[in-house]
């Protein structure tokens, strides 16, 4: 069967992410259901990127606890696979209201598998984060790290990972590949979509991006002690359009994988990061020098559960999907800027 054929439903595809996995779904040939309950995203973004593909979307406007819909979906359609980006991605709200976490992502996903299971789909690509290995103690991070989490988020994706794990041991019918994203940023080169959180930013791009726009006026950048190059925090920043055709490389890895009638892949956990580390200071001075914007900031403690440092090796992705980010911290600040200044008010919600 060829990728044409293949059908894939994604789950959050609304979403910051997911818009952008959209389009490079539909570029490579296949056929997309998207379900998502809008929790946390606009309807605009599938209308944009129904006009950068130029490719009406089919969507369903659900939720993962909703199993009796969700199983409507499936008895719908015949999925190749499931790319599961829904979910709740606060950190600080998961402390303030843990079950509202567990309940949506775990019991989601739980809701989700059972559903898949029941129609026999079994090819599972998971959101997972780098949040799951806690304050690293080796860099660059490699897969078989040690896994921990200092947050409720962070550790119902760790719970999720064990899931998915004792699921694949159960039965070699399912194979799935849990893509730990570092830090996504950017935006489409259009500028068309982009990321438009709720509220005043938790993260740094868009909260440079809208400094800059003069929605905030200035950033405060979170310690300015830690043992790193200027003493600001260090992250492995990723484009979202490199890390969105990142999952394109997962499904076809799954795809070959079914074609060839190989051993199960099993469970699969793989970094997606450039593999090199940005501080906090260079990636502002990088946005002033991609954009001609200034940005006002100013130095303050350091933020609770920050880590120094965190960034990923990638050579499991290189080697067994044939991935890697391509599109550098320029490339980031200036679809960041691309995006942010032709919509200054997001989607306008
Ligand atoms: P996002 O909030 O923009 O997208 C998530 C989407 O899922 C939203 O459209 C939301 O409406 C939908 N959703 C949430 N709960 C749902 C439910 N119960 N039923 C149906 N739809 C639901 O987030 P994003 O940045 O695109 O992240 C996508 C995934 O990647 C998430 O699972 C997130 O935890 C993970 N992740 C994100 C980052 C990041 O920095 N953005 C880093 C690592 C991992
Ligand atoms: N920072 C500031 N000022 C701000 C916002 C952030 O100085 O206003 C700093 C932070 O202290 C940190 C760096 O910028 O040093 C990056 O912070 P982000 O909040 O953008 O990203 P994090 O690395 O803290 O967390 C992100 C996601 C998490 C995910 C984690 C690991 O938000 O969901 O990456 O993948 F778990």
């Amino acid at each position: 069967m060829g990728t044409a054929s293949k059908k894939i439903l994604v789950t959050g595809g609304v979403g910051y992410i997911g818009s952008h996995t959209c389009i490079e779904l539909i570029a490579s040939g296949y056929d997309i259901v998207v379900y998502d309950n809008l929790s946390n995203s606009n309807i605009e973004a599938i209308k944009r990127v129904e006009q950068i593909t130029d490719k009406e979307i089919e969507f369903v406007q659900g939720d993962l606890l909703d199993e009796t819909l969700l199983t409507q979906i499936f008895s719908q359609h015949q999925f190749f696979a499931v790319v599961h980006f829904a979910g709740l991605k606060a950190v600080g709200e998961s402390v303030a209201q843990p079950l509202k976490y567990y309940k949506n992502n775990v019991a989601g996903t739980v809701n989700l598998l059972e559903v898949m299971q029941h129609h026999q789909v079994f090819n599972f690509v998971f959101s997972s984060s780098a949040t799951v290995y806690g304050d690293p103690e080796q860099l660059p991070i490699t897969e078989t790290a040690p896994r921990s989490t200092t947050n409720p988020y962070g550790r119902t994706k760790l719970i999720i990972e064990y899931m998915l794990e004792d699921l694949c041991a159960s039965d070699p019918r399912w194979q799935v590949v849990s893509l730990r994203y570092f830090n996504p940023v950017g935006a489409h080169d259009s500028g068309k979509i982009g990321e438009d959180p709720n509220g005043i930013p938790n993260n740094l791009m868009p909260y440079i991006s809208q400094v800059a726009v003069g929605k905030l006026e200035k950033l405060r950048i979170f310690g300015n002690d830690y043992p790193t190059v200027d003493g600001t925090g260090v992250r492995d920043f990723i484009h979202v359009v490199d890390l969105a055709k990142g999952h394109i490389s997962a499904i076809d890895y799954l795809v070959k994988n079914s074609t060839d009638k190989k051993e199960s892949i099993g469970f699969f956990a793989v970094n997606l990061g450039t593999g090199s580390g940005t501080s906090v200071l260079q990636l502002v001075n990088a946005f002033t020098e991609a954009t001609g914007q200034i940005v006002n900031y100013e130095f303050s403690p350091r933020r609770a559960g920050d880590v120094a440092s965190c960034y990923a090796q990638v050579d499991l992705a290189e080697q067994n999907l044939n991935w890697q980010a391509h599109l550098d911290i320029y490339d980031m600040c200036k679809d960041t800027w691309h995006w942010q200044s032709q919509n200054p008010n997001g989607y306008e919600k």
